[in-house]
């Protein structure tokens, strides 16, 4: 390569880059603007402020599926509420309760401490140093928020009810003094779903604050405000459209919905001038595959054999959404003779995670007098999940549900598979399909 060649490739950049004109307003690490999520934003603000009124709430549990601004709206309204301080910390990145309590006082402007020297007195400093912060403020109220919650409860060890309910405590002590603190939980699952103590639960009371899927409206008005910045000239607002009915359908995230938008406009940039809507369907499919494949590749066995099970009746009944009792039916199916059978309650928490990375989507449907009952659909293609879990499986699957479909069209013919390589092999699986019906294949009654 010489200097010519690499002004060429210069200019090729430049030429590809010219479709935006602030590629940074797709990012999703920054917000500049937040738009709607005004009934979440007025409920935390009564809580918040509700001290006013002589009403303090120990603790909010903001809950709701990934990407749905939890973190970035109650970070807003905590920056700028004048009667409040608050310190931000994510749990994810602590991995155990200690540590969880280490991430707080650093937060807090306080050196971390040894395992050794206890939880009580990493309390203990957290109440001094909360005191500090509101007498030098003026501030009148202190709120905690713990970011991704759910990662304190990986850690059973480290006994996570009772960290809460120190926590809890701690406001107690400061109540006394007159100083008031709110505990701000925020995770994907409500409070109430964790293993806690009955005398926890009855101290943090049930004051949530939910935030829906954002439905289609809401992700094209997001999309459409990143776009204003981040393009060179004005897209089509048919690709906006399409883009934003896409993401609602399948997820109402609006992280990944500016992923789209933002991989769609590369793609776009290689070969044309302007974004049309098969370049969001590229970036869809690519978008699904690293993603699947990322959250696979870390992902627990059993984890994998769930998404499996999920992805085998998607493909065998061609319905959309399956009841737990029907996954679970299939996920005995796809174990193996050496691997243990998780409980129905354990698989459930296991869809519950696959909804948690995005994988799936769930709904509730009222079973009349027999309560509610939870659907799941995939939010990926089930090839996607069967391929990046165990491909060998998959792939024998889906000739196994070939031959079915060429059996049934065909009558008992195997002949249909013509002569040539693998002849003989399918000849015998289709002889030997013959002998098990369908609803055994399938696992449907
Ligand atoms: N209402 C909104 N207005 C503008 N941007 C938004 C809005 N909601 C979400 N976003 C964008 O989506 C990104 C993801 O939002 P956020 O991190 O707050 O979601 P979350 O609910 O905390 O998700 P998770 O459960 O994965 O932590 C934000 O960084 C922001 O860029
Ligand atoms: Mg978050």
């Amino acid at each position: 390569m010489n200097k010519k060649d690499l002004q060429r490739i210069v200019s090729e950049v430049e030429q590809e880059n010219s479709l935006f004109s602030k590629k940074s307003s797709l990012d999703t690490f920054s917000t500049s603007r937040i738009i709607g999520r005004d009934a979440q934003t007025r409920e935390l603000v009564k809580m918040f402020l509700g001290y006013r009124q002589g009403l303090v709430v120990p603790f909010v549990s903001v809950y709701g599926r990934s990407g749905g601004g939890k973190s970035t709206i109650v970070r807003f309204v905590c920056e700028n509420l004048d009667d409040v301080r608050h310190c931000f910390v994510n749990l994810r990145k602590a991995k155990t309760v200690f540590g969880c309590a280490n991430l707080i006082l650093a937060e807090l402007g306080e050196p971390n401490l040894k395992n050794a020297q206890g939880i009580n007195l990493a309390m203990e400093k957290m109440g001094d140093s909360i005191e500090e912060l509101l007498q030098q403020s003026g501030k009148k109220m202190f709120v905690l928020v713990l970011d991704e919650l759910d990662a304190l409860f990986l850690d059973k060890r480290g006994k996570p009810s009772d960290f809460i309910y120190k926590l809890v405590s701690l406001e107690e002590k400061l109540y006394e003094k007159g100083l008031l603190m709110c505990i701000v939980g925020v995770s994907n699952n409500v409070m109430t779903e964790f293993d806690l103590d009955d005398r926890v639960r009855s101290r943090i009371g049930s004051s949530e604050v939910f935030f829906e899927a954002y439905a289609k409206k809401d992700v094209l008005a997001i999309l459409e405000d990143r776009a204003r910045e981040a393009f060179s000239k004005p897209v089509d607002p048919a690709v906006m459209e399409y883009c934003a009915a896409m993401s609602s359908t399948e997820h109402g995230d609006a992280r990944r919905a500016i992923d789209l938008l933002r991989v769609a406009a590369e793609i776009a940039s290689v070969t044309s001038d302007h974004l049309e809507k098969s370049h969001v369907d590229q970036a869809s499919q690519r978008l699904q595959k690293d993603r699947t494949g990322l959250i696979l590749s870390t992902a627990s066995h059993q984890f994998k054999l769930v998404c499996s099970a999920l992805a085998r009746v998607t493909l065998l009944s061609k319905e959309s959404w399956h009841s737990t009792s029907m996954i679970y039916k299939q996920y005995q199916m796809v174990l193996g003779d050496d691997v243990r059978e998780l409980t129905y309650r354990r698989v459930s928490e296991l869809l519950m995670e696959m909804q948690n990375t995005g994988l799936a989507v769930s709904q509730t449907l009222s079973k009349g007098r027999h309560g509610y009952g939870t659907q799941y659909r995939l939010a990926v293609s089930p090839e996607t999940i069967g391929i990046a879990c165990f491909p060998d499986w998959w792939n024998d699957l889906e000739k196994r549900k070939g031959a079915f479909d060429a059996k049934r069209r065909t009558g008992n013919s195997p002949g249909i598979f013509g002569g040539g390589r693998g002849f003989a092999a399918m000849r015998k699986m289709t002889q030997n399909m013959q002998k098990k019906s369908w609803e055994e294949f399938s696992g449907f009654d």
